[in-house]
């Protein structure tokens, strides 16, 4: 049975094909997709300045890409998120946004969603819309414009409040999600929650996770979101409530704004329970978990025949290998991340 309690489509050539449950009873019901590694930004906590990326010959074609998230939605999956990198930047982006819209029509899907740093989002929030795109999670750390410079080190911060307000203004509903960063805009959140809810958009507030080596220390990053909720608390009344969104956030309601306020503190293993979630990257390789080196390739079965016979074989074998929780620790000693690979390959 599928997450809205109905039976498997004959999708793909799904058809008697169960839906993905892993060992630990959890329905696959939510597949991440980052679509380049590619990123128009440099976030200090993302990536380092001089970033090698991926040939093209190893990246998935936009029709391989569509192929795969169409293999996943015949197996259940209900909510597609495409990521990076910066997913607009993915040359013919639209093209796969298009594509993947049918699943919304044909009601195999509930949600196809973007994550972005909103550097491209004027130029494409007319089409993002009119695909059936309802909501987008936009990344933004400050409204100080010198130091988003400084985290993005590429970023233009009006570039991305006009596509906000264009986004806005073309009627889709925006979430805002900033990395709490030691020193950087620890000071700046009260002012980020009041702009947020004042513009009716939901604000969630991120730990730094210690993937990929980015040539600074993440010790000198992070800042334990307990923290900031206390000092917060001194100023708002934060109340609880039982929202979810279907991902990791945790909810409160801000009593003065009216608004949400999510944290997602990913060094706690209080999200692994209830994970529904898996990602693959623009190789096709799956991440059974963010916090986990453990992997499957499937460019090779989905490279080696036209139909997804082996496809759905190597997806099985590894929903079946899914781990029960992520072993992240920013290693005092080495100071080394406890995962290699960056935040822009598996996407966030
Ligand atoms: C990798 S980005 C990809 C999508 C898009 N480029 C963006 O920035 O929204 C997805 C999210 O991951 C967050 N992120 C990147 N590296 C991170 C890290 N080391 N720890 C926590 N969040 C991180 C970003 O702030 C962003 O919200
Ligand atoms: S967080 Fe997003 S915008 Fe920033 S460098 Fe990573 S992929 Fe690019």
């Amino acid at each position: 049975m599928t997450q809205n309690g109905s039976q498997p489509r004959d999708l793909n050539g799904a058809a008697g094909r169960p839906p993905l449950i892993d060992p630990f009873g959890r329905a696959i019901s939510y597949l991440r997709v980052s679509v380049t590694d590619r990123c128009d930004f440099r976030c200090v906590y993302c990536m380092s300045e001089n970033m090698s990326f991926l040939p093209k010959a190893d990246v998935l074609s936009l029709e391989e890409l569509d192929r795969l998230c169409s293999a996943f939605v015949a197996r259940g999956v209900r909510k597609l998120r495409l990521t990076g990198g910066e997913p607009l930047v993915r040359r013919g982006i639209m093209t796969l946004v298009n594509a993947l819209a049918r699943h919304l029509r044909s009601g195999n899907l509930d949600e196809l969603t973007l994550t972005t740093n909103g550097s491209q989002l004027a130029k494409y929030v007319a089409e993002i819309k009119a695909a059936g795109v309802r909501r987008l999670n936009v990344s933004l750390d400050t409204l100080d414009a010198d130091k988003f410079r400084a985290i993005t080190r590429w970023g233009d911060l009006d570039q991305v409040l006009g596509g906000i307000d264009a986004a806005q203004a073309a009627g889709l509903k925006i979430k805002i999600n900033a990395v709490a960063l030691k020193g950087v805009n620890d000071d700046e959140f009260a002012r980020l929650i009041e702009w947020a809810h004042g513009r009716g958009m939901d604000l969630t507030l991120i730990e730094v996770m210690p993937l990929g080596e980015i040539g600074e220390g993440r010790l000198d990053q992070y800042l334990p979101l307990s923290m900031v909720r206390a000092r917060l608390a001194e100023r708002f009344t934060l109340d609880e409530i039982d929202y979810r969104t279907g991902g990791p956030a945790r909810y409160v309601r801000v009593a003065e704004t009216g608004g949400r306020l999510g944290f997602i503190t990913p060094l706690t293993h209080n999200f692994c329970e209830s994970c529904n979630r898996v990602r693959v990257t623009c190789t096709g390789t799956l991440y059974m978990c963010l916090g986990q080196e453990d992997a499957a390739d499937l460019r090779k079965p989905l490279r080696a025949s036209e139909d997804n016979d082996l496809l759905f074989a190597a997806i099985d074998e590894a929903i079946g290998r899914k781990p029960k929780g992520h072993d992240f620790v920013i290693d005092r000693r080495t100071r080394q991340p406890a995962v290699a690979r960056h935040m822009s390959v598996t996407g966030g």
